[in-house]
């Protein structure tokens, strides 16, 4: 019991790993357990990988060998190909990649004679992107642009930039965690918004924002992570102002406004209605085309591009070249490689929903129009007890506090439709045979037994 709760609550990521932990006679005066049964579960943890210890100076959590903890603080395994991976809302790369890398190899050459060193990013890449603004109805100039090494990138120079430390940021929550990991490493405070079940309530929103005057709002107004939602014209025509009257900057991360999986036309930017600049836009590759390129962007007013700049050379100096050129290459083939991963989120994002309806009837979630993810209302709150339980049949789930800002969501869990349709079904059968475990009545024996 005590070696699987402590488990547990490392796979949840509630307790950090290189904990100490209290000495076992500490342990077993504090719970009213006796030494033997300590010393029985810290065995237990050493044998599984989840504790080292030192004589004489004490037992840490750990992770087994072949474990590794991403920043979000989810597993990732090292080359687990058994494991279905629903932890991460991410897609394989596009073919067009290959190609676009080809081109940049051929583009290279004329950079060469140059230092490399361009924060703002390369000025091709800044026009591309730029570009791309322009033809969503938002002109935009290539110096309203930086480049930066993805999203959470861009998210930490803001931060770096504005948020000092006991400064207020109002979040949504549910949000997305590592969004929450960088406020935490601000050392902002946060004040939390709670999205419903039909998205965002606008006046809610506008008055919190009017009573937390908080140096910065983050919002995810396309198909929000992990709740699917998408925000209506009227609310963001409104936000802009009030962020203004509050002194609030709002960073507007858009990773997912090209994954619009219904026919639908998409609501302009929230940056289309600032007239004050007070809405910073973040946006990268990851989504639509692929993580592993690793570019993101911030656009901003001009003056704020440059401070950024001078932050950023604290950090990493400048994106690779190649990488930019393969990142404006790719952006070429925009059209051809977001109507190709519509199609196939539409399809997975439809077969998960059968199976669900199927497997587990009593869980409810919304229909996304857009995205990644479903998030699921589980029929109890069980989310963390379920994610573990999930484990151990190798499926990676990433359970609802995750995402939340205080810690709650034990009803909640993200499921993205990002594996191929096989490999979802799957794991939804391995989630309900998990489900159906956790109901089943574990055996309490109510006096020790003797052990002769
Ligand atoms: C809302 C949101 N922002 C940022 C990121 C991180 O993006 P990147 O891989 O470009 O750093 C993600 C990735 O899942 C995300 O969902």
């Amino acid at each position: 019991m005590l070696a699987s709760a402590v488990r547990g609550l490392l796979v949840d990521g509630r307790l950090a790993l290189g904990v100490r932990l209290p000495a076992e006679r500490e342990l077993a005066t504090a719970l009213g357990i006796s030494r033997t049964t300590v010393t029985a579960a810290y065995r237990e943890l050493r044998e599984s990988g989840h504790l080292t210890s030192r004589r004489g100076a004490g037992s840490w959590t750990a992770l087994p060998i072949g474990h590794r903890v991403g920043t979000s603080g989810i597993w990732a395994p090292s080359d687990d190909t058994d494991l279905l991976d629903l932890a991460t809302a991410a897609s394989a790369a596009p073919p067009e990649l290959g190609l676009a890398v080809d081109e940049a190899v051929a583009d290279l050459p004329a950079y060469l004679s140059g230092t490399g060193y361009q924060p703002m990013g390369l000025p091709v890449l800044c026009e591309a992107i730029a570009e791309q603004y322009t033809r969503r109805g938002l002109p935009t100039s290539a110096d309203q642009i930086m480049v930066t090494s993805g999203v959470q990138h861009a998210l930490d120079l803001l931060l770096r930039l504005l948020v000092a430390p006991g400064a207020r940021v109002l979040v949504e929550t549910p949000t997305y965690p590592n969004a929450l990991t960088a406020f935490g490493a601000s050392r902002g405070r946060i004040s939390a918004y709670a999205i419903g079940p039909d998205g965002w309530d606008g006046d809610l929103l506008l008055s919190t924002i009017r009573a937390a005057q908080a140096r910065v709002a983050y919002l995810i107004p396309e198909f929000h992570n992990p709740t699917g939602h998408l925000m209506d014209v009227e609310l963001r025509e409104r936000l802009p102002a009030a962020a203004h009257t509050a002194g609030t900057d709002l960073v507007v991360d858009e990773s997912f406004v090209d994954l619009c999986l219904d026919d639908q036309p998409m609501p302009p930017s929230i940056a289309a209605f600032d007239r004050g600049a007070r809405v910073l836009a973040i946006g990268g590759m990851s989504k639509p085309f692929w993580g592993g390129l690793r570019i993101g962007w911030i656009r901003a007013g001009a003056p704020l591009v440059a401070r950024l700049a001078a932050v950023r050379v604290t950090v990493d100096m400048a994106s690779p070249v190649l990488d930019q050129l393969v990142a404006a290459r790719l952006l070429a083939h925009r059209d051809t490689v977001v109507a190709m991963r519509s199609a196939q989120l539409r399809t997975q994002r439809d077969i998960l929903m059968a199976a669900l309806r199927r497997e587990l009837p009593e869980w409810r979630f919304a229909v996304p129009r857009g995205g990644m993810c479903l998030w699921v209302e589980l029929d109890a709150p069980v989310s963390s007890a379920l994610a573990r339980a999930a484990e151990e049949l190798g499926v990676r789930v990433a359970p609802g506090p995750r995402f939340g800002a205080d810690g709650t969501m034990e009803r909640f869990m993200r499921l993205p439709y990002t594996l191929p349709g096989e490999e979802l079904v799957e794991a939804v059968k391995r989630l309900a045979v998990a489900r159906a475990d956790l109901d089943r009545p574990r055996r309490v024996w109510s006096t020790q037994a003797v052990v002769a």
